[in-house]
């Protein structure tokens, strides 16, 4: 390699020159460094040996190389210089030998001639120290302790002396030093010195750069990679992400809920830093409701949370690594109200029935509500439903009194259904509900009330005693006995006799009875008050009116007055001969006690001696000529009469009718004849008077009648054609007080129709007609709503 001859090396090899001619006459000897360039020049071997150049070929001068084919050198002919002819590697030549000395000859012919060459190879830097492996790899534990040695495997270098390994340096690092040795064989060598303690935790692999130099010049080096590998040692506990773990867990919250996840971390790693969670400190109760997962440190809930059972839990975990270092940690549970709990509502006092006479504002019961829950969750309010006259009012807190807003009646509403519904301010609100079922208690404050201002009750004449005449009823809306109704007749008079003489009233049913027989013709209609009253205690009582209507009954035939039938004395009537036909001749009177249709009399003639010559007017009883009267017709003429009333059945009466026809007194003897019977002559001159008399008095009346009959315009059709004048000194005694237009009593309003036929007046509200009994005059015909105006309500009674 050294191809360009330094100025040290020229002088070195002039000295070997030197030296070798003095050494070894005949021998040569040349010492060069390996590696040098082929051609280079070693020596002038033909001026060294003496020996002349111009000879040299001649003389076929070469070099042999031991047994070695191998050529390094060759002498140049022309000038006996030796040169190098091939690359000339020392190591591989000699390798670790210290001295390294190819001996060759120079044979020369003509003389022959054997010259010995020694050349001595001197080493040259030129090879690198190397380590075996590029990457040393190491383990070790974190737990080394300081001081202790690894050793590193010698670098390697071709060289030898100085030119090979002679120290190692080492990376600058916290944790190693290097100890440089030399082994027997005089290798160098290095081992790592701990000098601090390794920590895995910290750094858990180390990579050191190791470079081994020689002494050569230059200098080389090699180097390698030591990689260490700290190997874990438990030396670490786990630790906790926290000191406490707090957390808040509503009640109720549903089971395998997570609460909390503690978590610990252990640096060391595999076996040493598996940490695992198990519970160091609960108490029993929290041991049912906490699970705790031992691998991830999730508390979960494995039982239902009660806030109101239990609100904080404190509970410590240990956090333990496979071989047993452990820490310990707090958790803190905090329990949060949840509106779980209803409102409960008690009732503590409750005045039960209550009367209906309580004043409004009368305290009725106390209420008490609770709620288990808390804050919020526990505040109640109470309420009743409207409509009712009761409320609530707060007096302490969730204590309520039940007052009365109103006035009750038992007789309206008797019971209350209160319905308190507690209601709790949480989010959402929880509520129940309680009824209270209160009851009104009776109070006598209702009198028995009639169903009718006054009773009318309606009974045909000669009713059997003891007959039922019309029922009367009275209400009492109070309870029981303050609601019982007891019906009693009040004293009073009836003409003079006392009332309960004429009727009785059933306590119990109000039911009123006759207790006689009563008569149209003596009394039309009476009153009589009755009370109700109930069984309270003071009673209360209240009265009616019953007013008893009596209706007529057709027992009372027609009474004749004229022609009158008492006695032997018989009346005969005077007729003109010159009368024509139609002329008014007499009038048959009668009357009848009863009234309306029973009084309503028909006149017939019966029998008469020549039936065609007189007619009756059917209403009037008037006797009318029905033709002139002729000299032919009979002097005598004698008629029977009968007068029937419209009742049913018809009651009748008969009268005999004496006429004669003449036109003067003188005849009057012939009167004897007249008479069927025996004849009286003292009786002619009564007959005259009596004759004269009733024909003026016939005559005034008619005159009377139509005056009347002008006079008043909107009086109704009367009953009959003609009305006669009777004397009042014919009609009964009885019959006075309703002669002519005036009023009987103020409660009575009617007209009085005075009329040839009955002696009686006409009412109008006699119901007593039947329509079927009257079909062709329709003034009597009175329909049962004209009765109501007259006497207002009539509904409850019957006629009987
Ligand atoms: C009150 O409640 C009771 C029992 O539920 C029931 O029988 C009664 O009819 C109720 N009364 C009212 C006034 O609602
Ligand atoms: C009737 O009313 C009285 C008070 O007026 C009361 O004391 C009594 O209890 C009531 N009777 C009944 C059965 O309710
Ligand atoms: C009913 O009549 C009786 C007797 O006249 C009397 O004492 C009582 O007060 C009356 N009752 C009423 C409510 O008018």
């Amino acid at each position: 390699m050294a191809s360009n001859r330094s100025p040290v090396n020229l002088a070195c090899v002039l000295m070997f020159l030197l030296f070798g001619m003095q050494l070894s006459y005949g021998d040569v000897s040349y010492s060069f460094p390996e590696e040098i360039k082929p051609g280079s020049v070693i020596g002038n071997i033909a001026k060294d040996l003496g020996l002349q150049v111009s000879r040299l070929g001649p003389r076929r001068a070469r070099l042999f190389l031991g047994g070695n084919q191998m050529r390094y050198c060759e002498i140049k002919a022309d000038t006996g210089q030796l040169v190098v002819a091939d690359r000339i590697d020392r190591e591989e030549l000699c390798g670790t030998k210290v001295s390294c000395i190819l001996k060759s000859e120079l044979i020369l012919e003509d003389p022959l001639e054997s010259h010995l060459i020694s050349l001595q190879i001197q080493d040259v830097n030129d090879n690198s120290p190397d380590f075996v492996k590029d990457t040393f790899k190491l383990e070790i534990s974190e737990s080394a302790s300081k001081g202790s040695r690894y050793r590193i495997n010698a670098a390697r270098d071709a060289d030898i002396g100085q030119n090979a390994v002679q120290n190692y340096i080492l990376q600058k690092n916290d944790y190693f030093t290097l100890n440089i040795l030399t082994n027997s064989v005089g290798t160098k060598y290095s081992e790592l010195v701990l000098n601090k303690e390794l920590d895995r935790e910290d750094k858990g692999e180390v990579s050191l750069l190791l470079t081994a130099v020689d002494g050569g010049n230059p200098q080389r080096s090699g180097t390698a990679v030591i990689q260490i590998a700290v190997l874990d040692a438990n030396d670490n506990a786990p630790v906790f992400t926290q000191a406490v773990y707090e957390a808040s867990l509503p009640e109720n919250s549903p089971l395998d809920t997570v609460v909390v996840t503690v978590s610990a971390t252990d640096a060391d790693e595999g076996e040493n830093g598996k940490v695992t969670y198990e519970f160091s400190g609960i108490s029993d109760d929290a041991r049912k409701i906490f699970a705790l997962n031992e691998d991830t440190g999730e508390i979960m809930i494995a039982r239902n949370v009660d806030y109101e059972a239990k609100s904080k839990f404190e509970i410590l975990i240990e956090g333990k690594d496979g071989y047993g270092l452990s820490t310990e940690t707090k958790v803190v549970i905090d329990v949060t109200d949840v509106n779980d709990n209803p409102p409960v509502i008690h009732i503590n006092s409750l005045t039960n029935p209550i009367p209906e006479s309580v004043s409004p504002g009368t305290e009725v019961g106390i209420i008490h509500v609770q709620d288990a829950d808390s804050g919020n969750n526990r505040q109640v309010h109470c309420s009743i439903h409207h409509g009712i006259p009761f409320k609530l009012i707060q007096s302490i807190k969730n204590y309520y009194s039940l007052v009365t807003t109103g006035h009750l009646d038992r007789e309206l509403v008797s019971d209350y259904n209160i319905t308190i519904t507690a209601t709790d301010e949480g989010s959402p609100p929880l509520s129940s509900s309680k009824t209270v079922q209160l009851s009104v208690a009776d109070i006598n404050d209702n009198p028995p009330v009639f169903g009718e201002q006054s009773y009318s009750a309606y009974v045909t004449e000669n009713n059997k005693p003891g007959s039922t005449l019309c029922s009367i009823t009275a209400q009492d809306p109070d309870w029981r006995q303050n609601g019982t109704v007891i019906y009693s007749l009040l004293p009073g008079e009836v003409n003079g006799a006392p009332a309960s003489s004429y009727l009785s009233v059933n306590g119990d049913t109000g039911v009123i009875h006759a207790m006689r027989s009563f008569d149209y013709e003596q009394f039309r209609s009476f009153k009589v008050q009755v009370m109700a009253r109930d069984n309270g205690s003071p009673p209360l009582s209240s009265n009616v009116t019953v007013n008893v209507f009596i209706s007529d009954v057709n027992d009372n035939s027609p009474q004749i007055l004229y022609p009158t039938t008492e006695g032997s004395s018989f009346m005969t009537e005077l007729v003109p001969k010159a009368a024509h036909g139609g002329s008014l001749v007499s009038k048959v009177i009668a009357v009848d006690a009863d009234s309306g249709q029973n009084a309503w009399l028909s006149y017939h003639i019966v029998k008469s001696t020549d039936p065609g010559l007189f007619s009756i007017g059917l209403h009037s009883g008037e006797i009318r000529t029905q033709r002139d009267i002729s000299e032919s017709d009979n002097m005598k003429q004698n008629l029977i009469v009968a007068v029937k009333d419209n009742g049913q059945p018809s009651l009748s009466a008969t009268c005999s009718m004496y006429l004669l026809i003449s036109d003067n007194l003188a005849e009057v003897p012939e009167l004897k004849d007249i008479s069927f019977n025996e004849k009286n002559s003292k009786l002619t001159s009564y007959l005259i008077i009596a004759l004269v008399s009733v024909s003026t008095f016939f005559l005034t009346f008619i005159i009377i009648i139509l005056g009347v009959r002008f006079c008043r315009r909107r009086k109704p059709r009367l009953l009959f054609d003609g009305a006669v004048a009777i004397p009042s000194a014919y009609l009964p005694p009885n019959y006075a007080d309703v002669d002519g237009t005036g009023t009987l009593r103020s409660t009575y309003n009617y007209d009085a129709y005075l009329t040839t036929g009955s002696r009686t007046s006409d009412f109008k509200f006699v119901s007593s007609y039947n329509d079927t009994t009257l079909p062709a005059d329709q003034t009597l015909k009175k329909s049962p709503s004209d009765f109501a105006d007259t006497f207002g309500e009539l509904d409850e009674c019957t006629q009987v």
